[in-house]
């Protein structure tokens, strides 16, 4: 067994005129944005930010390739699309996974940071408003909470009045000779889809014989375990800030826990649940 690994001679040590790790990756900004604000500082404050940041950088991804295989699917390309999606997939089980991480936070190490947080709070994540944007759930009302910043407040009215992944999805079934209800194809974007029994018809069809109708099928599929992944990081989160806050009120002002439980009963895909009832009589 050998004590030490001898650094190979053709491996780059001299970065004074070349581009390093580093400085690909821009980690001179990246890691000096943990900024605690505690005073005396508090160690678990560096858990706190670390997980928020990861999660929106995340998120970040995770809005890149949503709005990818919406335009994918607008394009009629669904196998690439389905791609996206995979990798959408694998993000949500990071994210939820990750919550593991801060539930090692006690109630006690929360309270010695809570002052300095003030009123920021996770309702405010504009990424994660996106996400629910593009996924459909639609809310005007979110937009406000970003009036203070112009360019966030832009880009989250834009992603409001255009399409979801799911609008993009029914147009995509429209155009296949699938029966989308004209009501559902020319619906008011900007608000929620709302749950149409016409549609579930059919995707009654599509699951009756997945056979014949594979890449509808297997899209579905796909949406269903993006909005199942969806529901667990809530719950996750729900979890965690029950075991850390109790029944206490948020720092951005909501009630808390029961706030966030009301979120459990959002759908982005009604009639993917619905039809789910009517398989097999
Ligand atoms: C101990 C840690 C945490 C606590 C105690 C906590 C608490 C809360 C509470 C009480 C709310 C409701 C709004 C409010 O009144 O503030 C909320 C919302 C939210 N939080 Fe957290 N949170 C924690 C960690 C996180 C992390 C790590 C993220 C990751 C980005 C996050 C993302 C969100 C989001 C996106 C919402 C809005 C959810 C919705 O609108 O349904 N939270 N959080």
């Amino acid at each position: 067994m050998a004590d030490k690994r001898e650094i190979e001679p053709g491996i780059e040590q001299d970065f004074s005129n070349q581009m390093s790790y580093g400085d690909y990756l821009r980690l001179d900004l990246l890691l000096s944005a943990q900024q605690p604000q505690s005073d005396p500082p508090q160690h678990d404050e560096l858990l706190f930010i670390v997980q928020h940041q990861t999660s929106e950088l995340w998120l970040k991804l995770m809005v890149h390739e949503l709005r990818s295989a919406r335009s994918l699917l607008a394009t009629d390309d669904l196998s690439p699309a389905l791609k996206r999606l995979a990798r959408v997939k694998h993000i949500q089980r990071v994210l939820t996974d990750q919550w593991s991480v801060l539930a090692t936070l006690t109630p006690s190490e929360y309270a010695e940071i809570r002052p300095f947080l003030a009123t920021s709070s996770g309702f405010q994540s504009a990424q994660y408003r996106e996400v629910e944007f593009l996924l459909g759930n639609k809310d005007a009302d979110m937009v406000r909470v970003f009036k203070h910043d112009a360019a966030v407040r832009d880009e989250l009215s834009t992603l409001l009045n255009e399409p979801s992944l799911y609008d993009e999805f029914l147009a995509y079934l429209s155009r296949r000779g699938y029966a989308v209800p004209e009501d559902v194809l020319t619906r008011d974007v900007t608000r929620q889809h709302a749950a149409s029994p016409e549609l579930v018809e059919v995707f009654a069809q599509v699951y009756a014989a997945p056979s014949e109708h594979w890449g509808v099928y297997e899209t579905c599929e796909e949406l269903v375990d993006v909005e199942d992944n969806f529901q667990q990081w809530r719950f996750r989160h729900l979890q965690v800030v029950q075991r850390t806050i109790g029944h206490k009120i948020g720092t951005g002002g909501s009630s808390g826990v029961d706030f966030l439980r009301r979120a459990l009963d959002l759908t982005f895909f009604p009639e993917l649940f619905e039809v789910r009832t009517r398989i097999g009589g």
